[in-house]
């Protein structure tokens, strides 16, 4: 079966892809950082773990510092790992400070104080995960490894228009495949190949406003071509909010309508609602009891639902007629309007509207409609 470019297995191609971005590191990219120009993994390594989550800027001096005390992994590894956190303290994330110190224990352990050089034994270091194996190996021994952090990912994200949440799995997966298809052929350009990946992202295509008009790859972008660089990579997708319900009454008394009072605190604190009418309770009883008539005519009106910012609600009206007047017509809470009072009062939006329908359903002498959902 021929894929198509909606298939989740599509893998666009991009000629000149890594050329572009390797001759843009050579005149724009960072050269000259301490860690540039070794092939000592241990030193490469060492920068790889303190760059994650961190900038170029805050990890230089720290950098210096560990090196000076722990020239080598010998020397990490005989360390206390107290001392270890000591260095490391104040560039944050200490796992990786404990994890760096196990990791020099195990490549003396279980490498013979040979620190290893391919993606694949680097990945099984404490600490090592696969994008920053492939940048370790990249950089000393040339292996064609792909890389995808965080930088990465908005890149290809961005260009190639993918349109899923990248922490998602499947999506993470695609740009794996894409990243190892990008790859440039010549092993010798691997280095400046992910060196100008790291350095795209963090100085051009960056999260906010990033400067296209400066990018190499703009005129391939999908995203700058479709407008979305800002919408590029997606958000995580928002969970469903709960919904919850209430059932409510609109009580009608010569044409005016019982209000009550909300607590201070919670949803509409303090304004003007409709009272409401307790889960599991029949619309009879509760008329009986908190306005003492057994004279209610209810009828169910259509259910109006209201999103809140965490939560949907889902408002279940009761119109309730009084042929007479009830023998309870005033509590503390309570406020009756009449029609001409509703627009004024300090009501919220969803209230309003329910006893506009209620009003009309009064007039029409219909009820009974599908839900009814706020436009
Ligand atoms: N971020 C992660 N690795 C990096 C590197 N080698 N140079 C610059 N920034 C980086």
């Amino acid at each position: 079966m021929s894929e198509t470019a909606a298939s989740p297995n599509f893998l666009p191609s991009m000629p000149g892809f890594s050329t572009r971005l390797i001759g843009w590191q050579r005149t724009h990219g960072r050269h000259g950082l301490p860690w540039q120009g070794t092939r000592d993994p241990y030193r490469i390594w060492l920068s790889e773990i303190m760059l994650q989550q961190t900038q170029v800027a805050t990890v230089i001096p720290y950098y210096a510092r560990f090196l000076e005390r722990f020239p080598n992994i010998e020397a990490l590894a005989a360390a206390p790992v107290e001392e270890v956190m000591a260095l490391w303290s104040g560039l944050g994330y200490y796992a990786r400070a404990r994890n760096l110190h196990r990791a020099a224990c195990a490549v003396m352990e279980e490498h013979g104080g040979h620190f290893p050089v391919t993606a694949a034994a680097l990945a099984g270091l404490p600490g090592v995960g696969r994008s920053t194996a492939a940048a370790i190996a990249a950089f000393a021994s040339n292996e064609r490894a792909a890389i995808l952090d965080g930088n990465v990912k908005r890149v290809l994200c961005r260009v190639f228009g993918i349109e899923g949440f990248p922490g998602e799995r499947a999506t993470e997966e695609r740009l794996w495949a894409l990243a190892e298809s990008l790859l440039p052929e010549n092993a010798g350009d691997i280095g400046i190949y992910i060196q100008a990946q790291m350095d795209l992202g963090a100085t051009v295509c960056t999260r906010t406003r990033p400067a296209c008009e400066a990018c190499p790859l703009a005129a391939q972008c999908a995203a700058l071509a479709t407008g979305r660089v800002a919408e590029l990579p997606a958000a995580r997708a928002r969970k469903t909010p709960p919904r919850r319900t209430v059932q409510v009454a609109v009580v009608i008394l010569n044409g005016n309508i019982l209000l009550e009072r909300r607590p201070p605190a919670g949803i509409w604190g303090g304004l003007l609602a409709l009272p409401e009418i307790p889960e599991g309770t029949q619309v009879e009883t509760w008329a009986m009891h908190n306005l003492g008539t057994d004279q209610a005519d209810a009828r169910a009106l259509p259910t109006l639902v209201h999103a809140f910012t965490h939560f949907t609600l889902e408002i279940a009206p009761w119109r309730i007629d009084l042929p007479t007047a009830p023998r309870i017509l005033a509590e503390p809470t309570w406020q009756w309007l009449a029609p001409g009072q509703i627009e004024s009062a300090a009501l919220p939006a969803p209230v309003r509207k329910l006893i506009h329908v209620a009003l009309d359903a009064l007039k029409s002498g219909q009820s009974f409609n599908p839900a009814l959902h706020e436009g």
